[in-house]
């Protein structure tokens, strides 16, 4: 048989073997074929009705393209997925051991994949698992493309990837381009002065002293001399972390390779690490000055001055120069998405300090770049009622250049969490707030359960920026304690390892606060609220609808979400530390009645029961307590 056959040649073939009917079909199709031979239209009145037709359809053509924004508005073909999907950190030290082992890895992280489909997450963002000395877990890169075997192989995370799509999610993983190892080849070949890789890190001459006063987030002087070449080294975090030097274009060049490295073996995206230190000013002779805002926590000036937070950092911050290396990794990411049609996603780990920094961060490749402004307005006042939570959440809406988009994190590997900062009653208050917000929500693990920090002894403390202060103040800085096992379960080590030991303590509430103690109880636990809200997040109205503030007081928090031709929400809040009674119904809500969707679950009596039409002129919440309503 002719691999290509024309349609014709088909029909023919088929009456062969056609009954009675079958063959009347085909016999009539032959017929409109030969029909077909003579010209079509030749009457004056068959012009006419095909003329009539056409104005017709021009008329269909033209009302489709007016109602376009409303077209739009319903099926709205621009959302990529990370628009529309909750971002989940996984830290994989922490997450699960599938190995009996005190550190977790990813064969652990595979065997979890129903909890993301559980808690409806879209998006997994890995910390990072490639070969490394863990002097900085994990952000100490000594093979970019290799998995250490800490955490297992390359083909475990080829696995975890496909399994991970098969369930419709998505994969990204951090990408650390400020710094490597020093473990890493290239900066042994950079101190052996081997022509290629001379230039790979900022070396620079110094005499007795390092060339500047710069000084390394992770504390004292940024640059570290090495006896081999006689010259110092830049590192802005642990002199084990040389900071790499893009000003060779072989640096630029290895990077991307990198990027394709992974992106070919199906990764969706990267989080890219500290890319505000990926430029230094090239004169080194300038030295940094003093910022008048820091409070020092240590006793004496010499000490206060190996801080890093005690100076500016003009020279070593947010160049300009950092926006040329993000668009040209944003270029590696389109080759890709040119080959498939399928969406890349780049994330930006930037510290912005600034609003113009914040716009100049708008402007690069990278497609969004993390907000913390609501960690930190609960950070900086742990009382953080409804108007400090609207600043906070103002700072990211406010003057968002066109076709930007918003976003928000609460937790993450570097920083308390939450829910100990302020008091874990709030979870749900958090937890509500983050997933109705306009913008993309990311949560590290442990916050849909409600996980609170540890706190480690001096002797089980490992996080080099907590031990930099010793043993006096290492509890006031190390990152320790929101790095402990994730709680799945009230068996030993809270069912993160069936071995008899972890790298970090498990925190003592694991019987009290685990997966499968929320999952299995019959109350609206922080776990359910959560796969609720993230379900309802899925909704017109909070993936993209207009978002308005309605009441804002000390205590309360509120808004309302609304996409065009879709339900209303308004989502109220108590963020303050008393109760607060409430009218809801005037502008902009306009209505005196609701229907409860959703309620933070912590409410004594049935008067906010899910379903329950309730009235919008007095609404009582207390601290913690929040509901989404229905208009
Ligand atoms: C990461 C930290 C890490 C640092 C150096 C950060 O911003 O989030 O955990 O220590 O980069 O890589």
């Amino acid at each position: 048989m002719p691999r290509h056959r024309g349609t014709r040649d088909m029909i023919r073939e088929r009456t062969v073997t056609k009954t009675g009917d079958q063959k009347d079909t085909v016999q009539s199709s032959r017929r409109i074929m030969d029909e077909k031979k003579t010209p079509f239209c030749a009457t004056k009145k068959c012009l006419l009705i095909v003329f009539v037709g056409l104005l017709i359809a021009m008329g269909i053509v033209t009302a489709i393209t007016l109602l376009a924004p409303a077209v739009r508005g319903r099926f709205p073909p621009d959302l990529p997925w990370w628009k529309t999907s909750v971002i989940y950190q996984v830290y994989p030290r922490s997450f699960k051991a599938s190995n009996g082992g005190k550190v977790g890895d990813i064969k652990g992280i595979t065997s979890k994949l129903d909890h993301f489909v559980y808690l409806n997450v879209g998006v997994v963002w890995l910390s990072p698992v490639y070969e490394s000395p863990m002097k900085d877990f994990g952000y100490d890169i000594s093979n970019h493309t290799d998995v250490d075997p800490l955490f297992g192989t390359v083909q475990d995370l080829e696995d975890f990837i496909r399994q991970a799509h098969a369930k419709d999610i998505k994969v990204i993983l951090d990408f650390v381009p400020n710094h490597t190892s020093d473990r890493h080849r290239w900066f042994q070949r950079s101190i052996d002065m081997d022509p290629k890789y001379k230039d790979y890190y900022v070396w620079r001459n110094g005499s007795n002293d390092p060339p500047n006063n710069w000084v390394s987030v992770f504390g004292d002087s940024a640059w570290n001399y090495s006896k081999t070449r006689d010259q110092y080294y830049y590192h802005n975090y642990l002199s084990a972390q040389p900071d790499l030097n893009y000003r060779n274009p072989d640096v630029v060049e290895d990077m991307k390779g990198v990027l394709r490295f992974w992106l070919e073996r199906g990764v969706d995206g990267f989080r890219m690490d500290a890319v505000s230190f990926l430029f230094e000013t090239k004169n080194v002779s300038h030295n940094e000055q003093p910022n008048p805002n820091f409070k020092c926590p240590l006793n004496t000036s010499t000490e206060c001055k190996k801080l890093f937070h005690y100076w500016r950092h003009n020279y070593t911050m947010n160049l300009p120069d950092n926006k040329i290396l993000i668009d040209g990794w944003r270029a590696v990411l389109d080759e890709f998405e040119r080959k498939d049609g399928k969406t890349r996603f780049l994330l930006a780990e930037a510290r912005v300090t600034s609003q113009a920094v914040r716009d100049w961060w708008f402007k690069t490749g990278s497609d969004m770049t993390f907000n913390f402004e609501l960690a930190r307005a609960v950070y900086k006042n742990k009382h953080c009622g409804g108007t400090c939570i609207r600043d906070a959440v103002e700072k990211e809406y406010k003057d968002l250049p066109e076709g930007a988009w918003p976003n928000f994190v609460l937790n993450n590997h570097d920083i308390r969490r939450v829910t100990s900062v302020r008091d874990r009653n709030f979870v749900n208050a958090f937890n509500m707030l983050l997933l109705t917000l306009w913008g993309t929500p990311t949560t590290y693990y442990g916050e849909e359960i409600g996980m609170v920090d540890i706190a480690p002894t001096f002797a089980q403390s490992v996080d080099p920026k907590g031990l930099y202060y010793g043993e006096d103040l290492y509890l006031n800085f190390t990152r320790d304690k929101s790095r402990s096992p994730m709680q799945w379960d009230d068996s030993s080590m809270a069912g993160f390892t069936t071995g008899p030991a972890t790298w970090l303590p498990v925190s003592d509430t694991y019987t009290d606060i685990n997966v499968q103690k929320q999952k299995n109880s019959t109350d609206m636990t922080p776990i359910k609220v959560y796969r609720t809200l993230a379900k309802l997040r899925q909704q017109e109205s909070f993936l993209y609808g207009k978002f308005s503030y309605a009441v804002v007081n000390n205590n309360i928090f509120s808004y309302i979400r609304k996409a065009k031709g879709f339900s209303s929400y308004l989502v109220a809040i108590n963020f303050g530390d008393v109760s607060s009674v409430d009218d809801y119904s005037g502008e902009p809500v306009s209505s005196e009645v609701g229907t409860v969707v959703v309620n933070t679950a912590n409410f004594k009596d049935d008067t906010y029961a899910v379903k329950k039409v309730i009235s919008l002129k007095h609404i009582s919440l207390k601290p913690g307590e929040g509901l989404v309503i229905k208009l």
